[in-house]
Parts: C-alpha cells; sequence; structure tokens
C-alpha cells in the first residue's frame, strides 16, 4: 500500500467559508433532537464539573473556571470550533492569531500529526472582520447553551466563567494598522455586531433574543511572535497594546530563546529526533535568552506602572527543516512531545533566571506564565502542577478523539486533585510545590522537567512517538468505508458529519462534508485507515451556489435540504450519487443543516 505521507502535493488554501449564526444554531437543534450530540461532539464527551472540586484559576487577574483550552490554532478559528472547546470544558480560549495579512496563500497541506507535530499553517484563513464575527458569534453561542435547558444536565448547573484571550501577530505596522486596531476596538465593545447578530435568533431560538450579551468578549491579547521577531519589535508590539488598547498583554516566546546547543541537544540526542533538522540560524535571529530575561523584566515594569497585567507564554513551535515533504514548503514549524521538553526545561530555566518574579509556586511573583506545548491527559496535572495558568492544547486535539479528549483530560485532573485530599488547584499545587522541595527540587518545574528527561523520557522520546497510525488494505469510497469515525473527530472545524446507513448500504454509518467548512489541511487523511483522501471522495456538499461553481472535483449543491446540482469527479452529473445523498440526507438522521420539520416543507 502506497504510503499516504508521501502524496502530498502544495495547493492553494480553499476559502473556508463559516456558517452563520442562524445556521449553526440548526444545526445544535437539530444534532440534539437526532443524535444528541452537539457539532458531533457526543453527549457523553461534554464536561460536567466535579462540585467538589474546583479546577478554577484567574487568568491575568479574570477568573476562569478550568485552566485548559485551546491553543491559538485551528481549534479557535471558527465559531463552532469555540464552542466544541467549550463543551469539552475548556473556559479559556487562545484565539486564532489574527494579522493584517489576511489574504495569504497558505500551502496544502498544512498539518502533519502523523507522529508527533508539524504544521506550515502560521496565519488565520478568515479576512479579519470575519475573525472578529466569528469570535462574537462563538461569545454568543456560549451565553445561550448556558441556558440552553436540554443541555443543563451534561454541563451542570454552573459551568463557571470563561475568558477568550485575543492573539495578534506578527509586526508593529501590521498590529497597528486600522485592520487590526478596528478589530481589536470590535472585541472590546463588540455591542454592534451583537445587534446585528441576534436578528438570527429566530424559530426556537428566538426566546433568547433579549440575553444581555457581553460586549466585552476579550480584554486581554497573547502576542505571536514569529521567528525572526526582534526584541524591540516585541517592546514596541507590547506597549502600544497596552497604551492604545488598554489590553493586558502576554508575550508567546519561542523555544529558541534556550539557545541552539540546548534545542540541539535535547531532540537530537537526549529524545532520539535524529530526523528533525533543528534550523541554526533561526536562533541566531530570534529572541535571545539574556536579552529575553531583561524584556520580560521591562515589559512588566511597564505594565505594572500603567496598571496592567503581563505575562508570558511557553512555547510557540519550533522551526525546523522541511525533510518529510509530506507538506510543501522548506521549513516546517514542530509541535507535541518533544516541544513539551523544549517548553518545560524553559519554563525551569527562566525560574532560575528570574527568581521569585513568576507568579508560580515557590515564587509568588506577578508574572503569569501560560503554556502551550505538547499537553496530553497523562502529563497535564504534573504541567499543571508546575504552575502555569492555563495549559493550553493544539497538537493532541488534532488526534483522534479530537475535542472529545478534553473532558477526559479534566477528569484525570479532578481525579488527581481528589486522590491527594484537595479540593481546589490552589491548595493542591502549593501542596505539590512543598513535596518538589522535600525531595530536593527549588520548583514543582525543575521536579517535572527531571521527571521528562529521566525515568519519564519514553513519553516525549522518538521511541514513544513513531508508531504511525492503523492502516487497512482497502480503497475509500463514497460510500461505506470501516467507519472509524477519524475523519469526524480529526477535524478541527466539524466538517465532516455522519448518517446512518440506510438498507441496502454497506457500513454502519455514511460520512458526508460540509465542503464550505474544510481548508484541506491534510488532517484527515493522516488518520483515515483506508487508502484515499476522505476530503476529497466523500459527498462534497455545497450551499453556496458560487463556491460550487468555482471549485472542482464532485460535490452537491443544496437549496431547502434538496441537491439542486451535483458533479462527479469527471465532471459528468452523477445521477445514482446524487440519489444516494438525497436519501441519506431525508433519512431519520438527516442533514444537520435543516431541521426534519424544514426538511419535510420543502419536499
Ligand atoms: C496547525 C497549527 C496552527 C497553529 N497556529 C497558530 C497561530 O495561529 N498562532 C499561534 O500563536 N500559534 C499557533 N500554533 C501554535 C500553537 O498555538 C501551540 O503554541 C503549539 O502548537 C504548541 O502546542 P501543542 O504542542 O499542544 O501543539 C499553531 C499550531 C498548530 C499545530
Amino acid at each position: 500500500m502506497a504510503d499516504q505521507h508521501t502524496a502530498g502535493v502544495g495547493e492553494e488554501t480553499p476559502p473556508l467559508t463559516p456558517m452563520s449564526l442562524a445556521t449553526l444554531l440548526g444545526r445544535i437543534e437539530h444534532e440534539w433532537a437526532t443524535r444528541k450530540k452537539l457539532f458531533d461532539l457526543p453527549n457523553a464527551r461534554i464536561w460536567k464539573p466535579d462540585e467538589n472540586v474546583d479546577l478554577s484559576f484567574e487568568f491575568l487577574g479574570r477568573p476562569c473556571a478550568t485552566p485548559i483550552g485551546p491553543a491559538a490554532g485551528p481549534h479557535s478559528q471558527l465559531a463552532e470550533n469555540i464552542v466544541l472547546s467549550w463543551l469539552g470544558g475548556s473556559r479559556l480560549f487562545e484565539l486564532k492569531t489574527v494579522q493584517v495579512l489576511d489574504e495569504l496563500v497558505v500551502q496544502r497541506p498544512c498539518i502533519d500529526m502523523q507522529t508527533i507535530g508539524y504544521n506550515i499553517e502560521w496565519s488565520q484563513e478568515l479576512l479579519v472582520p470575519q475573525s472578529l464575527t466569528e469570535y462574537v458569534k462563538a461569545s454568543m453561542l456560549i451565553e445561550i447553551l448556558r441556558q440552553w435547558e436540554p443541555l443543563a444536565e451534561y454541563i451542570g448547573s454552573d459551568p463557571g466563567p470563561h475568558v477568550f484571550d485575543m492573539s495578534v501577530g506578527y509586526d508593529l505596522a501590521g498590529i497597528s494598522s486600522d485592520k487590526v486596531s478596528s478589530f481589536i476596538r470590535g472585541m472590546k465593545d463588540a455591542s454592534s455586531e451583537i445587534e446585528v447578530l441576534r436578528s438570527e435568533l429566530t424559530g426556537s431560538w428566538a426566546r433568547f433574543t433579549d440575553l444581555d450579551f457581553n460586549p466585552q468578549i476579550s480584554t486581554t491579547l497573547t502576542l505571536s511572535t514569529f521567528h525572526g521577531c526582534p526584541p524591540e519589535e516585541i517592546e514596541s508590539i507590547t506597549q502600544h497594546l497596552i497604551d492604545e488598547h488598554d489590553l493586558d498583554v502576554i508575550v508567546k516566546l519561542n523555544p529558541t530563546l534556550l539557545g541552539y546547543e540546548t534545542v540541539a541537544g535535547i531532540v537530537n540526542d537526549e529524545l532520539g529526533y535524529s530526523d528533525v533538522t533543528v534550523q541554526e540560524a533561526a536562533f541566531t535571529a530570534d529572541l535571545q535568552f539574556a536579552r529575553g530575561i531583561e524584556l520580560i523584566e521591562e515589559l512588566n515594569q511597564y505594565a505594572k506602572d500603567r496598571g496592567r497585567l503581563f505575562g508570558i507564554k511557553l512555547t510557540n513551535t519550533l522551526v525546523v527543516d522541511n525533510v518529510k515533504q509530506w507538506m510543501p514548503e522548506d521549513t516546517m514549524y514542530l509541535s507535541g512531545p518533544p516541544l513539551h521538553v523544549l517548553a518545560s526545561t524553559l519554563l525551569q530555566r527562566l525560574a532560575e533566571a528570574l527568581p521569585g518574579r513568576l507568579n508560580i509556586p515557590g515564587h509568588d511573583g506577578d508574572i503569569m506564565v501560560s503554556f502551550s506545548a505538547g499537553i496530553t491527559k497523562d502529563n497535564l496535572a504534573d504541567s499543571i502542577a508546575m504552575g502555569v495558568n492555563p495549559a493550553t492544547v493544539c497538537s493532541d486535539l488534532l488526534k483522534p478523539g479530537g475535542y472529545g479528549r478534553l473532558a477526559p483530560m479534566l477528569k484525570a485532573l479532578t481525579k488527581e486533585i481528589a486522590a491527594s485530599g484537595h479540593t481546589d488547584l490552589v491548595g493542591w499545587k502549593a501542596a505539590r510545590q512543598q513535596q518538589a522541595v522535600a525531595d530536593g527540587y527549588d520548583t514543582s518545574a525543575a521536579r517535572h522537567v527531571a521527571f521528562i528527561r529521566g525515568a519519564g523520557i519514553d513519553d516525549y522520546h522518538l521511541s514513544g512517538n513513531e508508531k504511525l497510525p492503523r492502516v487497512v488494505d482497502n480503497d475509500l469510497e463514497m460510500f461505506g468505508c470501516v467507519a472509524c469515525n477519524f475523519c469526524v473527530t480529526v477535524c478541527p472545524n466539524d466538517a465532516f458529519f455522519s448518517i446512518k446507513s440506510l438498507d441496502g448500504m454497506e457500513g454502519r454509518q455514511q460520512y458526508l462534508l460540509f465542503t464550505e467548512l474544510c481548508n484541506e489541511c491534510g488532517n484527515c487523511l493522516t488518520f483515515c485507515p483506508e487508502e484515499g483522501d476522505p476530503a476529497m471522495i466523500k459527498p462534497r456538499l455545497y450551499s453556496d451556489p458560487e463556491l460550487f461553481a468555482g471549485r472542482e472535483g464532485q460535490g452537491f449543491l443544496l437549496e431547502g435540504g434538496r441537491i439542486v446540482d451535483s458533479r462527479g469527479d469527471t465532471g459528468l452529473a452523477d445521477p445514482e450519487s446524487m440519489t444516494l445523498v438525497q436519501m441519506l440526507l431525508d433519512s431519520e438522521q438527516g442533514n444537520p443543516l435543516y431541521s426534519s420539520t424544514q426538511t419535510e416543507a420543502s419536499t
């Protein structure tokens, strides 16, 4: 069987077309009624807080009910992604980075989670005003779902507060442009955006029309510093964000801060990733450790003098050579298990170099440390014990299970805290710090680093991360497959959905694609065990005639629940597939875009 990971070709970004608020609400209603799922998340994977264990923390002074959430990336771009993260238990959302260049061509495929994590996706795929609308929609949807009766028994009586944290990049000129400034202002006061969206609350959602939606979507921001961003630029951007926008700011740092020798030594030698080529030149261009320490101190003081809060985030991805060549581009960005070791080591070094300054146990300073690097269910508790607030996740959510992996993470953390006799994060972290000191370490971070680079190294070493996704010797077809559901769960945009097979059809489930939500990132191709690309082979549904006309390959254009046009791979209409797709859409589970009554009315 051909290795799917030799098949990559660079192609242009397909347009990502967000669904309207009304459509998303229709999906929610229909999916819950027919499948007891929300955006394909089974109700068993909805996080319900344990009333006896308080997982809350303060994110730059704002209350936040759990210490996890999506890191800036594909899980925090569209409104439904953010809602899915919230359902899974996320309460801190580092939103997808917004930048002035919003019509960049990102090559495809752009995500490779076959083993550890690599990507070449470095920018948002929506126009800046569209990003604002998505974040406002997400905020309104969460507000509605908090009060939506059918969900009450699954989310508990109090899902607690959450925080949306903006992310912008990548230089001062872009960040101070009108486009990005308007975005930031819009996020701080989304009153007008909310009023427009309010009109979409119709039908059974009309009773939420008068809800007092909070217009302040976000008042904090994490600055994503791209590789090569000079220290003066980081400094002036942070000052600009504080002075011009009155924001509390976090600076996301790169693992290059550790220096080339340390990074190459850890990744290549200690962890055994001999095929990873760390780019030495990137280290010279990036912020150096000594200057980094000064900068953190200076910016913290700058923020404090102006009554604002400051933090750091560890870390962004590591720039490496694209030796695999599955994705196009010469450079790719590494994430996942090896990055966890780098970021934890960086935290330990920073803790040593900034005694008493960080807001972690054993320091009790005021510089908050946020974290994103290879967080999994297995290392979440040890990571949180280091004092990081929050631990955000990206690569792990791109593995099978997707957003459904969040609630088990929180359950494991809750269990760990309860088992040690504590009832809240704060008390538990203090006890973990005492234990670390009793065991001879300065901080819990030092203890964690000793473990992951010592007895616990297997989870991060090449040997523990080289297993490839399962393959079966079968060509993927439009109808019928092994029905593993991976295409649904690994898609951050929830572009796939499934419908129960009809009599006479092969397989338990049939999978269909909302083409307009698919940006061909390649993640379903990686995990589909069969031969072929699910995003190209499964029925591609369109609701926009222009997009349907402008794109190639098979597709089915829908209007009011009916297929009004279709074409096969060769460009010819395919009556047999059209009949089958229409039958599936008309079946009991039907098309999530149209409620059963709408479908009936239109037949
Ligand atoms: C596909 C993908 C897209 C990402 N996009 C962004 C981004 O837009 N802005 C950003 O600051 N970081 C971005 N990141 C980095 C993540 O936010 C995170 O810092 C990094 O992946 C490490 O976490 P992980 O090991 O859990 O993936 C992206 C990562 C991935 C894998």
